[in-house]
């Protein structure tokens, strides 16, 4: 509960013709106590109303709701002026936050309704890189956001198994590789032939017609190259799921591209009989110039499908399968035209649904020492970047807190708590350089330093060892740092909504960074394990709410919040 929206959702009833934001806009907060805790001047509204100011405030007073949470409403001089009603505000969040306990912000507002979230979807026999934990840790985020509204959600791993790409590295393995060599190096030296091809197809450029030609017979269902491709395919998940496992993140389903190999025919003589069709140079393409964007390609010269094939069968399976509310795609930036231009496609082929699907893009992630790319394999690992969040997590807790129980789990969960919230804490357009100084700062507007605010809030809760369920007085939580804690508490249902509308877990992140930094100023300000027993209660009620709340932003973060540390 914001005192501010909840002002504005009442005014609006009364004066409509304005909006509710412009209302949100135009209350202000009095200079002076006196003059009530919040206050909204009516002066814009006289020439909409044809009234004065001082009779619009007058007449609206005598009319409006008057919730608990105000104790009085009074028109002074063409403003109305509201007074809160502390103690009730402050009991009616904080007794909300003891009866739901983990369960509050929860809502079954999705009750019934599918999402599906389609994250992730690293390359197959391509290492997985920092630029993929974006997908992943965003996507994450979205999932169990929308979950905790009460969505049924689906997330799809739609993993990059088919293209050229394969061709190349069957090629590259026949050349350069090794079964031997495979086994032993995994990921790293399916990474290194791959990245050698591109060195010599720059050389001589017959390679590629090679690798092409190794991919139709994929395509063609020949059996050695279809036998190379699932071993390259096994090796690459074996990677890519111990990823998983640090991060905390599942999937309900591992569609890759390759599923619809055999899905894709059906649908090219479907847009071939609604007429959507055109030849260009052997290829087939959809025209989109009546939108002004280039054509989507469905299949090339040599009858070969590409990736927009593949997700508009993908989007049709998907619809047909989960009967989605919204099919949401996380991918970089760099994707738009794409999604563009294959939603257009499926808004052609007719389906009134093509305005479910949508695109959720992110700005890049570069280390210190530049942009990310597989091809020329300056790529930092994924797997080894988080190893080294632990490790370097493990000398801090080393320094702070030598004697700390159970120091591995806590470095992993903080080492890998630090870098999600990295790439979460900006709106996800924004680029993200990454910067262990930063990233890794218990003081900072960081993931450790949440979880140690959180961890500081258990170790009041462990040493009072007091039960706060009942007969709480409220009347001591009226001090403005309480109140400021209050305030952020009682906003979070609505974060928790605002971040699924907008698609956006970096709402969770600032919040509770907020709401860290107002417990933590609410900790200097007021003793808690104090003599009075009823003010210690009160107190610890807050405590206790503060806990759960950033327990569960960091949980709908995906990151662990660790009791101690
Ligand atoms: N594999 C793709 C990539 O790494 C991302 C796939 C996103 N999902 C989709 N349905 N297109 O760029």
């Amino acid at each position: 509960m914001d005192f501010k929206v909840q002002i504005a959702d009442i005014l609006y009833k009364q004066f409509n013709d304005l909006s509710r934001e412009e209302i949100i806009s135009m209350i202000e907060i009095p200079p002076s106590p006196d003059m009530g805790d919040y206050a909204f001047p009516c002066f814009r509204l006289a020439k909409l109303l044809r009234k004065a100011p001082p009779k619009i405030a007058e007449e609206a007073v005598a009319v409006i709701e008057r919730p608990d949470f105000l104790k009085e409403i009074k028109s002074v001089s063409g403003y109305i002026n509201f007074y809160i009603d502390k103690t009730k505000f402050a009991s009616s969040i904080i007794s909300n936050v003891l009866k739901s306990k983990e369960k509050y912000g929860t809502s079954n507002e999705g009750e019934g309704k599918n999402i599906v979230i389609d994250y992730s979807a690293p390359n197959i026999a391509k290492p997985f890189h920092v630029g993929h934990l974006r997908s992943t840790v965003i996507g994450g985020s979205i999932y169990r956001i929308y979950k905790h509204l009460g969505y049924n959600c689906i997330g799809v791993n739609h993993l990059g198994d088919w293209g050229t790409q394969f061709g190349k590295l069957i090629v590259a393995y026949k050349k350069w590789g090794s079964k031997e060599a495979v086994e032993q190096g995994g990921i790293k030296e399916l990474m290194r032939i791959y990245v050698l091809f591109h060195e010599e197809a720059e050389k001589d450029p017959s390679l590629e017609d090679e690798a092409r030609s190794w991919f139709t017979k994929m395509e063609r269902g020949d059996e050695e190259a279809l036998a190379l491709w699932n071993w390259f395919k096994d090796i690459s998940l074996e990677e890519f799921k111990k990823v998983y496992k640090l991060l905390g993140v599942e999937f309900d389903s591992y569609a890759g591209e390759s599923f619809y190999n055999d899905k894709m025919d059906a649908i090219i003589e479907e847009l071939d009989s609604k007429g959507l069709l055109k030849e260009s140079d052997g290829a087939k393409i959809v025209d989109l110039e009546d939108v002004n964007m280039p054509p989507c390609l469905i299949t090339k010269r040599d009858g070969s499908t590409l990736y927009a094939t593949r997700d508009i069968t993908a989007a049709i399976y998907r619809k047909n399968t989960y009967d989605f509310e919204k099919c949401i795609y996380v991918t970089a930036l760099a994707q738009n035209l794409h999604f563009a231009q294959w939603f257009e496609v499926i808004k052609k082929m007719g389906y009134d649904w093509h305005d479910k699907l949508v695109h959720v893009p992110f700005g890049l992630v570069s280390m210190e020492t530049g942009k990310l790319s597989t091809r020329k394999g300056n790529v930092v690992l994924l797997e080894e970047l988080l190893k080294e969040a632990i490790d370097k997590t493990n000398q801090i807790i080393n320094e702070k807190n030598p004697d700390l129980e159970d120091k591995e789990t806590v470095a992993e969960q903080v080492g890998i708590g630090a870098v999600v919230f990295n790439d979460l804490s900006n709106n996800r357009i924004k680029d993200v350089v990454f910067s262990w100084d930063k990233v890794l700062n218990f003081d900072g507007e960081t993931g450790p330093y949440v979880q140690y605010t959180h961890a500081r809030a258990c170790s009041v809760l462990r040493k009072a060892n007091v039960d706060i369920e009942e007969n709480i007085d409220y009347n001591v939580l009226t001090d403005p740092s309480s109140i400021e804690v209050i305030r952020l508490i009682g906003q979070f249902p609505e974060r928790i909504k605002e971040a699924a509308e907008k698609l956006e877990p970096s709402f969770i992140a600032r919040y509770i960074v907020d709401l860290a930094q107002a417990f933590n100023k609410f900790y200097h300000d007021n003793p808690i394990l104090v003599e009075d027993e009823a003010v210690k209660k009160a107190r610890l009620s807050l405590v206790y709410s503060v806990k759960t709340v950033l327990s569960s932003g960091l949980y709908l973060l995906g990151i662990k919040s660790p009791e101690k540390m």
